[in-house]
């Protein structure tokens, strides 16, 4: 059997496609499992009573279920949805925009899929052929995007900064006169991307460091892809309070209805120039008809009366705030006197830790902590599209934990981690 190009790029044995087979995998007989490794969110019960509610909603009322499941929506997602979001994000925000700047996706994941192959690879203007680039400014990125260019080297990235502080923390920041300095010198850059919060260390970019992303992209007429997948106004995952929702014409923005407890229903949706929403559309008829209808018809009214973002803010927030705090002082106390960091825990569902001193690997430490049980995320993964020859201090050194499990699991899990860079130190 011969596989294209295409086939064989996506069939590539990737550091990701490696890991997600491994965790598949059952772990050694009679070890308890610790499973601080994946991207699942938690499991929030006030979150889970309002769906269910609305679910029931749907069942009893005459007609509402066949109507959820009965038919396609149009491929730029579900029009009374659509509406309903327009609504509130331009009278909360004063967003210039109207329902023909949203689409909605199977889940964020495949909207960057489609967004990452409309800005990169070979493109033809005039006649001529440039092969377009995406640009990473702060690396480590979500590994999730890593491998989703169909032509290959098409992605690119500026390492972060980093400042360290007395107290075992760290924060990274953009190197912008970096980013600046790539973009003069590299015309072929097509769009740029982070996540915000970041995915994997937890920062949080702010308001100043978007609007500076944003007015680049003005500069070098390229879109700024902003990935708000735990951001505001929900998920709301969010510690920080200068990490305002921003969208203007340069960016475009990504929403998911995953990390506030849907993730099995796949709803990304996408704000973006009127042009960007059709391609989007264009193409999800293509490969996939339409997107899902029910995630959003049990969102549509939550977003309506704002119990979504109200949900977010009481319920979503401080759970998760909760359980970062409590990990990081397990960390602290099972780490003391040992050298290690822990990232400025300022969003999403992970804690980035800093192995200063370790003699081996993350993804060696990963597989002996995995032969005690513990799953994680070794750091190697989210530092891609670095120029050849250049990488980072923090490469095979760091760690991603998702602290979402419950209490036990967290604290045991710290303790083998602990343990094990004890014994692999140098
Ligand atoms: C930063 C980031 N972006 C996007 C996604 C994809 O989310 P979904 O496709 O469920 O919307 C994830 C999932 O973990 C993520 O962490």
């Amino acid at each position: 059997m011969i596989f294209s190009d295409f086939g064989t790029k996506l069939n590539t044995h990737s550091g990701i496609l490696q890991l997600m087979d491994d965790l598949g995998k059952p772990l050694p007989k009679g070890v308890p499992s610790y499973q601080l490794g994946g991207g699942n969110p938690a499991r929030i019960p006030q979150v889970e009573k309002v769906y269910r509610e609305e679910m029931e909603k749907l069942l009893s009322s005459k007609d509402g279920f066949e109507n959820a499941v009965a038919r396609y929506d149009a491929p730029v997602g579900r029009i009374s949805f659509i509406e309903v979001l327009t609504e509130y994000l331009s009278k909360t925000y004063g967003w210039k925009i109207t329902e023909k700047n949203i689409a909605v996706s199977n889940g964020s994941q495949s909207a960057f899929f489609y967004l990452f192959n409309l800005f990169s690879g070979t493109t033809t203007q005039n006649g001529v052929k440039t092969k377009k680039t995406i640009l990473f400014p702060l690396v480590p990125e979500y590994v999730g995007y890593a491998d989703q260019g169909v032509e290959a080297d098409t992605f690119v990235s500026v390492p972060a900064r980093c400042e360290y502080y007395d107290d075992n923390t760290f924060k990274y920041f953009i190197d912008f006169p970096a980013v600046e300095a790539y973009l003069a010198e590299h015309p072929e850059v097509g769009a740029m991307c982070v996540s915000r919060p970041t995915n994997p260390s937890g920062n949080v970019l702010t308001d100043v460091e978007i609007k500076k992303l944003s007015a680049l992209a003005e500069k070098y007429r390229i879109p700024l892809m902003v990935d708000n997948a735990y951001g505001l106004p929900f998920p709301n995952i969010v510690f920080t309070d200068d990490a305002k929702p921003y969208w203007d014409k340069n960016v475009i923005l990504s929403m998911s209805l995953s990390k506030i407890g849907l993730p099995a229903l796949r709803t990304g949706i996408i704000i973006a120039d009127e042009k960007i929403i059709t391609a989007m559309s264009n193409i999800n008829a293509i490969a996939a008809l339409a997107s899902g209808s029910l995630g959003q018809i049990l969102a549509e009214p939550l977003v309506k009366t704002g119990r979504l973002v109200s949900m977010g803010e009481e319920f979503v927030r401080p759970f998760y705030e909760h359980k970062s705090r409590q990990m990081q002082d397990w960390i602290h106390e099972e780490f003391a006197g040992l050298p290690y960091g822990i990232h400025k825990s300022e969003g999403a569902i992970f804690l980035w830790l800093l192995l200063n001193d370790l003699k081996i690997p993350t993804l060696e430490l990963y597989s002996k902590l995995k032969e005690r049980g513990v799953i994680t995320v070794p750091g190697e993964y989210f530092f891609f599209g670095l120029p050849k020859h250049t990488t980072h201090p923090h490469y095979n050194k760091c760690l991603r934990l998702n602290y979402s499990r419950n209490e036990d699991e967290v604290h045991q899990a710290v303790k083998i981690i602990a343990d094990v860079y004890r014994q692999n130190m140098r």
